[in-house]
């Protein structure tokens, strides 16, 4: 991919990756000259340990560059000095001259943080993960060292998506734990990554039979669940499904209930909480964000309230430096570009706080309005309740609670729990 961007000429790109010495080893293409730089090993030829020149100041290590033709230079952490006035001139400077001399500067950096002055100059690429391939070698690397032990194709499959810094300790855990490479123990590795990223959190799933009514929704998911079955590849995959409507009437309790139906584990995404004040900080958290739901795979990928945590999409430019609408755009390309079987279900109580492009068709493939129960889902729901609570409402109250929602519904049943009878 690194290719592509360097046979077109490209002078200044930014590969995000939690993993430098890895950039290190793949990056560098056959026939092309590349460097690396950091500020305590200088300038070396890519791979090799030996400095050619001893440069730890930032500007001239960039300026270097100046004094070649056809040269890629890879600069570890050199966005730890981009608040630097020197380095993001000496950076705008050498585009230009890059441009003309086929040279090219790749920061290699795990966050994007690209000052709005040197934004423009660079092209961001995530450094790809570890194909099956290559997970399937890293343990046939470290069974050299176990008699008697072989790689495993199904544990090599269960790793994709995992840095290969992270597939290997979960391989070693396997080896250690197992003694072979073990599918249950990668995958259980996983989901310690959803826990450990802080950013995300499992949610136990709700027994669709405690939703009342909603058969549109129901039906649907269990038409759409199909497509994520051995042997239908050729129908669509549903990526997401936005559940709008009034307080209490089941958009939080059905998207849990949606986990239920594709028998998926549900994750929910605060994308408030991914928020901090740093700038590029947040952004950074949402790429991670989605890269461990992609590495972890079938799943419901839970967000309520979408249209607080996208508030102000359009004023964010002005309000917090764009963090929203970054986040906010980063999410809805990750949408549409994953090929992870998840589906993302979102609820909100106000549409027209939602951005218009969360709406445009073919983001989400289904939109439902959850209204207030009618008759014959105000019964389901009072049994439903009564069970939950051990409580006999009538079930021919139903009648009378025209224009209640199943939250209200459900605190009728509260107050039947307290009540002496
Ligand atoms: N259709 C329903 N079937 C069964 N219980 C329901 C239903 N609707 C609501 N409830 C009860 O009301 C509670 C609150 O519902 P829920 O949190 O899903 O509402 P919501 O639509 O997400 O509301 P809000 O917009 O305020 O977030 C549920 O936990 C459940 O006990
Ligand atoms: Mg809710």
């Amino acid at each position: 991919m690194l290719q592509d961007y360097l046979k077109a000429g490209y002078p200044a790109i930014v590969i995000l990756t939690q993993e430098p010495a890895r950039a290190e080893q793949i990056l560098p293409i056959e026939g092309w000259n590349f460097y690396c730089w950091d500020c305590i090993r200088g300038i070396r030829p890519a791979k090799q340990a030996t400095p050619v020149e001893e440069i730890r100041d930032p500007v001239m290590a960039i300026n270097w560059l100046n004094n070649f033709q056809n040269r890629v230079l890879m600069a570890e952490n050199l966005h730890l000095f981009l608040n630097i006035p020197e380095v993001i001139q000496s950076l705008a400077n050498g585009v230009l001259r890059w441009k003309a001399s086929g040279c090219c500067l790749v920061m290699v950096s795990p966050l994007l943080e690209v000052s709005p002055e040197v934004e423009k100059l660079f092209t961001v690429i995530d450094l790809p993960l570890p194909d099956t391939q290559e997970l399937y070698n890293l343990q046939s690397e470290l069974a050299q060292s176990v008699n008697g032990v072989e790689a495993n194709p199904k544990a090599a499959l269960a790793a994709r998506g995992l840095t290969e810094f992270e597939a290997e300790t979960a391989f070693s855990l396997s080896l250690i734990q197992k003694g072979y490479f073990s599918e249950t123990i990668i995958t259980e590795q996983k989901k310690q990554m959803i826990k450990k990223s802080g950013l995300m959190e499992f949610w136990p799933p709700t027994d669709i039979e405690d939703v009342g009514g909603l058969e549109n929704l129901k039906d649907y998911v269990r038409n759409r669940a199909k497509a994520f079955e051995p042997g239908n590849e050729h129908l669509p995959k549903p990526k997401g499904i936005l559940l709008v409507g009034i307080p209490g009437t089941g958009k939080s309790l059905s998207a849990k209930a949606i986990a239920n139906i594709l028998n998926w584990p549900l994750i929910r995404l605060d994308i408030g909480a991914l928020k901090t004040s740093l700038v590029g900080a947040s952004e950074q958290r949402m790429r991670e964000a989605t890269r461990v739901i992609d590495a972890f795979g079938s799943c419901v990928v839970w967000i309520d309230e979408v249209e607080k945590a996208f508030a102000g999409v359009k004023s964010s430019g002005e309000s917090d430096a764009g963090t929203t609408a970054n986040l906010f755009s980063h999410f809805l390309i990750w949408m549409q570009e994953t090929t992870t079987p998840m589906i993302v279900v979102a609820t909100a109580n106000d549409v027209s706080k939602l951005p218009p492009e969360f709406l445009r068709a073919g983001r989400f493939d289904a939109t439902f309005f959850v209204d207030l129960p009618h008759l014959e889902e105000r019964k389901e729901i009072i049994k439903i309740v009564n069970r939950r609570y051990a409580t006999s409402i009538p079930i021919a109250y139903a009648e009378k609670l025209a224009g209640w929602s199943g939250s209200e519904i459900e605190q009728l049943a509260q107050v039947y729990q307290t009540a002496p009878s």
